[in-house]
């Protein structure tokens, strides 16, 4: 079969498009057909296998040849333990190792998978899984009325948040490079910061919640741009800034605020919730371009420098 190989970390030099043996499903995974993938942020991060736990899996070179975590298509064989899903049944969802899905077959645990709704297309349903589920976790609990932060909003998963927190009424600045404020604008921002020129944990008792994409600042220092009652969730970010928020963000709590790392689980139940408000037009992906596989690695070369607004999907036709 074509896949997309990357067998070491590196720049988006080391993506090549090659040759590999059809994957075979053990006795609890289905086969799927790939018909279409969408890249996150985590695949920029697994291709230079930087921050740290980007190499949880692989320390010198990653475990699985095959890039690539959200995918949608059709199921071609199911092993004989498998009751969920049955040969031509029509499947998206986020794979549980996190690679292996930029290729034409897959093999992989149905535990994560839910069905593709027919209304969605098939490259649709490829840009939720990930993004979508970071982006429900992320808005739970949001009130109308209530101030959002999103930092690094013109990525990869921003633009599901900050649909999403619009759509539960909040006020919504997402934060990126300043060249990306007219995209945030169209996403439905209501005020943009551009970090370049200004650091949003500066702007003091401002936000009821901060959602933080690449977050590299302490806890004390971001703990000051909340309101009272207010929390910061980091979801993403540099490794040192990770450990920091585990170790002591606990320890903040003045004023109600709550500092927290958010670990977003593996779900299907999450993927359906969300795919539901997508289906409903209460939130859509943004899509930046979409490749074939042959063109993949024009794809991680736009992912890696950072040039994307929204996703960039891969369509196996
Ligand atoms: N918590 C969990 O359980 C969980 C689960 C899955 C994934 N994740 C993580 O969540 C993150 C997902 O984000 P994503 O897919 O949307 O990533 P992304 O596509 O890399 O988007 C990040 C955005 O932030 C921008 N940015 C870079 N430096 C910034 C700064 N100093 N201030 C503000 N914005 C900045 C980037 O711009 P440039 O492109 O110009 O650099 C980019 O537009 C990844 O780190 C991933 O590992 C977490």
């Amino acid at each position: 079969m074509r896949a997309v190989i990357q067998d070491r970390y590196g720049s988006a030099e080391v993506v090549r498009v090659g040759d590999l043996p059809e994957p075979v499903p053990a006795d609890d995974e289905v086969l799927i057909r790939v018909r279409a993938a969408s890249l996150n942020g985590s695949d920029r991060e697994n291709l230079a296998g930087s921050p740290f736990y980007a190499r949880l899996g692989g320390l010198r070179r990653p475990r699985h040849p095959v890039p690539g975590s959200d995918v949608a298509g059709v199921v071609a064989a199911a092993g004989s333990a498998v009751t969920a899903f049955a040969v031509g049944d029509e499947v998206f969802g986020e794979l549980a190792g996190y690679r292996g899905g930029l290729a034409e077959y897959v093999a992989t645990s149905p535990r994560l998978l839910a069905r593709k709704p027919s209304g969605l297309s098939f490259l649709d349903a490829a840009a939720i899984p990930q993004a979508g589920c970071i982006a429900y976790r992320s808005t739970r609990g949001i009130e109308p009325g209530d101030r959002v932060l999103v930092n690094g909003a013109g990525g990869a998963g921003g633009a599901l948040i900050v649909r999403l927190a619009k759509h539960l009424g909040a006020a919504v600045t997402a934060v990126d490079r300043g060249d990306k404020a007219e995209y945030l604008l169209q996403l439905g921002a209501d005020d943009t910061i551009a970090f370049e020129h200004e650091d949003w944990a500066d702007r003091r008792d401002r936000y009821d919640r901060v959602i933080d994409l690449v977050g590299h600042r302490s806890p004390f220092q971001v703990h000051q741009a909340l309101r009272p009652g207010g929390q910061y969730l980091m979801v993403g970010g540099h490794a040192r800034v990770l450990l920091a928020m585990f170790t002591t963000g606990w320890s903040i709590r003045k004023q109600g605020k709550r500092v927290k790392v958010l670990a977003v689980p593996q779900s299907r139940a999450d993927l359906e919730a969300v795919t539901a408000a997508v289906v409903n037009g209460d939130a859509t992906a943004a899509v930046d371009r979409t490749y074939s596989l042959e063109e993949a690695p024009a794809g991680f070369a736009r992912l890696a420098a950072g040039d994307n607004l929204g996703k960039i999907l891969i369509e196996i036709p």
